[in-house]
């Protein structure tokens, strides 16, 4: 007998995830999306891994990944909706012996499918487990701070994550590792996903100019308060900007880190 899916601890995070980031007001209408790293295991106990409601063509080799489980946004469903009707806007997808080739095992109940961003989802799994085997979660949203940071900024990851480590002392405690940046690209294409994945190889946090973020994580707690203290931040400095008097200095930068045992991306502090 199997449990009821509905009930699941990983449908219940994405409802949870999803309700948070469209009440923050961060993903407007169907902007935003996550996938999230299953265990074959938990699935099995909530669903017949042997029933394939139908099969949706990837375009691109996420070979890497065959075998591997994730429940997924729907590409067009609004974040707000999700806690309504799960089954509707959330897909549980396996990667086909192919590799190019994904499985539907649950939702999309409309004849939906899953994320634009799927390329840039998937590929980017690829790159974060490579470096780190316990991650499990990609999450992309549309910040206005963030967004609105970038874009009186320079295309420059060092000079950017430089002003979110100087404008609030969390910031380097949170994210040592920088953020990467991604200059203006087509969304919803493999070109994306690639060069978000090379990002990935050593940023947990990548900015798509004029677009939004991507978070990842070992949980999906990880991949949200990444996100939630780059927009924390960046809503203080574009506050600040134009009358900013006080910036953290390196030296206390250096220090704040020092104290947590964490070594901040080079080339970036004095
Ligand atoms: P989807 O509705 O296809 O997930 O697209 C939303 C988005 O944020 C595109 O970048
Ligand atoms: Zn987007």
């Amino acid at each position: 007998m199997k449990k009821n899916i509905l009930e699941a601890p990983f449908v219940k995070e994405m409802c949870d995830a999803t309700a948070n980031m469209y009440r923050l007001g961060w993903d407007e209408r169907n902007g935003g999306n996550i996938s999230y790293l299953l265990e074959e295991e938990e699935v099995g106990r909530y669903l017949d891994l042997n029933k394939v409601i139908r099969t949706i063509p990837t375009g691109f080799d996420a070979s890497a990944l065959i075998g591997k489980i994730f429940i997924v946004t729907g590409t067009g469903k609004y974040f707000k909706n999700v806690e309504k009707d799960p089954e509707c806007n959330l897909g549980i997808v396996r990667i086909a012996n192919d590799g190019t080739t994904a499985e539907l095992l649950w939702g999309w109940s409309d004849g939906g499918k899953f994320t634009s961003e799927f390329p840039a989802h998937m590929m980017s799994h690829i790159s974060r487990l490579s470096v780190d085997p316990d991650h499990r979660i990609v999450m992309h949203s549309h910040p206005t701070y963030t967004i609105a940071m970038n874009a009186v900024c320079p295309i420059d990851e060092k000079d950017f994550t430089h002003r979110l480590w100087q404008s609030n002392t969390e910031a380097v405690v949170v994210f040592p590792d920088g953020v990467g940046v991604l200059p203006c690209m087509v969304c919803g294409t493999n070109e994306i996903g690639i060069a978000t994945a090379e990002k990935m190889k050593s940023f947990r946090l990548v900015v798509w100019t004029n677009h939004g973020i991507y978070g990842t994580g070992k949980n999906m707690d990880e991949a949200f308060g990444l996100i939630e203290t780059v927009e924390k931040t960046a809503q203080i400095y574009m506050l600040a900007l134009g009358h900013t008097v006080n910036v953290i200095p390196d030296q206390i930068i250096k220090e704040l880190a020092a104290l947590w045992n964490l070594t901040p991306l080079e080339g970036i502090l004095e």
